[in-house]
């Protein structure tokens, strides 16, 4: 199965990936993961380090709806999307976007 995660690097998102790659999941075992992330002040790869080499990397926008066209959504049969920031007045400070329920409609 394709999994889409988006926000793997947060803290929700690579635990989820990191048990789901360890066999965490019974049945999911091997799952072909793809991570889009942003990498904003929350996001950081070495999160994904335990299971590093078993997922492929992109960092993006999910609200980037050109990426998304272009392959990375499309070719996913399922999509967990734990992309949010946490700390909801950090993320809109810091990035000042107002981003994922954009972003997820297009997802
Ligand atoms: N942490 C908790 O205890 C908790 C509890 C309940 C719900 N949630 C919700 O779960 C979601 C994730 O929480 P978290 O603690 O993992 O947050 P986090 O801030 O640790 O991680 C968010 C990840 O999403 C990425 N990201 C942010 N905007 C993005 C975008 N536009 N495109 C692509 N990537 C983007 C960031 O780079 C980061 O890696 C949030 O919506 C949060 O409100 C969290």
């Amino acid at each position: 199965m394709r999994i889409l995660v988006t926000g793997a690097a947060g803290f929700i998102g690579s635990h989820y990936v990191r048990t789901l790659l360890s066999g965490g999941y019974p049945g999911y075992e091997d799952a072909e993961v793809t991570v889009l992330d942003k990498l904003t002040y929350a996001g950081n790869l070495a999160n994904l380090d335990p299971v590093a080499g078993r997922f492929s990397f992109t960092r993006g926008d999910i609200c980037d709806a050109a990426l998304l066209a272009d392959g990375v959504a499309a070719a996913q049969e399922v999509i967990v999307s734990p992309d949010a920031g946490a700390n909801v007045k950090v993320t809109l400070r810091r990035d000042s976007v107002p981003q994922p329920p954009s972003g997820r409609k297009m997802l």
